[in-house]
């Protein structure tokens, strides 16, 4: 038996049952509620607080257990024991790979690194100053020029081609960005080394013929890269089955997701931490830093998620990365104000009563900072290791039958149905 609501329309008195499925009523079963000659109900909901707007599979939340699993896989799990390239074949095919499989993507991740010339003069055209997020967010946009065959989005195998390259190249087209504000020569591909030694090679190498990253940085960063490897439907998974939606090739979605992640309320926030921690400086104005953000003049940067009410489980795991690194690099003096930020905030109960908790961003930029990342380079990172999930849930939203093109409703508040007044009589 299926479940079902019954609702009363009070305008007219009638009585209407919808199925319950999935713990969800359909939208489009609420047209039916109408009054004579007017449009049916519908449901206003900004920022899609209350409403599911897909099936998926791929990854789970219980933001009040403070719970993440990948596949079914707790994210504890998967950060301790597995690499980034495993996780993303498993946020993409479902299953963890056996080793044949995993050999196989690595080799093909790796041997689809290198980028097309042209597209290292285009990010040569960049101004010195130039944001490594815009560079970014222009220069995936325009593979899709290199790769005309991307907007074939309905062949499987064309899709793992582009899925493929994008994985390959994201932390080459990072790295590039990153050289060119630098003003240094960009470091090419080394098909030696692992694909975060590779990133981290691309990025400081000058002189030596191979650079050695520390394994125990590189194996911080793999960390940091799974721990943003997915978030279901945030706000830049939204925006990257938005634009898949109308069939736009990956390149084009992926773009715009990296758009999305700039914004400081998201992926920015990071970055917006590390700023706000230099602000705040000392461990002794950290209580008149809090006392704005209760009087509405701050905002604590790293805190509070439209999802987790509890601990972030990503911020845990980041918190004993931050030790690991910190004994190769050394304490980052602000990690003390950091800590006594979180103290305060756990304990005030402005923040226990909206229960605003560290998220994935509040210790993540200390890690950044001692890998010697400037701040702007922090959203970069998080979006190479976001890559893999939004192209999984790109994937799951081109074989949804279910799906159609994003369109939402709006209540429209304008004026209705005007002359039009010549310019002389305004
Ligand atoms: N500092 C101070 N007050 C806050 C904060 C914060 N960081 N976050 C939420 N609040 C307050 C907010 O003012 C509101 O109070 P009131 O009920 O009195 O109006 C209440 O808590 C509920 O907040 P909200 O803005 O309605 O919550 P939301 O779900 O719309 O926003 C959020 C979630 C993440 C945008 C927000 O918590 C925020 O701006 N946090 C800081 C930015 C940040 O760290 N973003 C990274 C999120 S995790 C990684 C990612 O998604 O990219």
């Amino acid at each position: 038996m299926t479940d079902t609501l019954s609702i009363r329309d009070n305008r007219t008195g009638k009585e209407y049952k919808l199925p319950i499925t999935d713990g969800t009523i359909r939208a489009a079963d609420l047209q039916q509620i109408a009054v004579d000659g007017e449009p049916g109900l519908a449901t206003y909901d900004p920022g899609f607080v209350n409403t599911a707007s897909c099936r998926s599979s791929i990854t789970f939340i219980d933001g009040d257990a403070g719970i993440l699993e990948y596949r079914g896989y707790p994210i504890e799990q998967l950060a301790e024991h597995s690499s980034f390239l495993e996780v993303s074949y498993l946020l993409l095919y479902g299953e963890l790979p056996t080793q044949e499989q995993l050999d196989n993507w690595v080799h093909e991740i790796t041997y689809h690194t290198f980028l097309h010339e042209n597209l290292k003069q285009f990010i040569q055209g960049f101004r010195y100053d130039a944001h490594p997020m815009g560079m970014l967010m222009a220069s995936v946009s325009a593979l899709s020029t290199f790769y005309p065959d991307a907007r074939e989005v309905k062949d499987p195998e064309n899709r793992t081609m582009q899925i493929t390259r994008l994985i390959a190249k994201m932390p080459t087209l990072g790295a590039f960005a990153f050289r060119h504000v630098q003003g240094r020569p960009y470091v090419y591909p080394d098909n030696r080394l692992s694909y975060t030694a590779n990133f981290l090679a691309m990025l400081f190498k000058m002189s030596e013929p191979t650079y050695e990253a520390d394994e125990r940085l590189v194996q911080a960063l793999e960390i940091l890269f799974i721990l943003h490897a997915d978030h279901e439907q945030n706000c830049s998974t939204n925006a990257v089955r938005s634009v898949g939606s109308a069939e736009a090739d990956p390149y084009s979605a992926v773009a715009a997701g990296i758009g999305a992640l700039f914004g400081p309320l998201h992926g920015g926030a990071n970055e917006a931490v590390l700023r706000m921690l230099k602000r705040i400086g000392r461990t002794d104005h950290v209580a008149d830093f809090i006392e704005g953000v209760k009087d509405g003049q701050e905002r604590l940067m790293g805190f509070g998620h439209r999802v987790y009410k509890n601990y972030d489980p990503r911020a845990k795991i980041i918190k004993k990365a931050c030790d690991d690194v910190f004994e190769v690099t050394g304490v980052n003096p602000l990690l003390k104000v950091a800590q006594e930020l979180e103290k305060i905030a756990l304990q005030d109960e402005y923040f226990v009563k909206r229960k605003l908790y560290p998220n994935v961003d509040f210790y993540s930029g200390l890690i950044y900072e001692a890998l010697q990342f400037p701040p702007e380079m922090f959203t970069v990172l998080f979006a190479i290791g976001r890559t893999p999930g939004w192209l999984a849930q790109w994937s799951e939203l081109v074989e949804d039958k279910e799906q159609k093109i994003a369109r939402p409703k709006q209540i429209y508040t304008g004026i209705r149905t005007r002359e039009f007044v010549p310019i002389d009589q305004r």
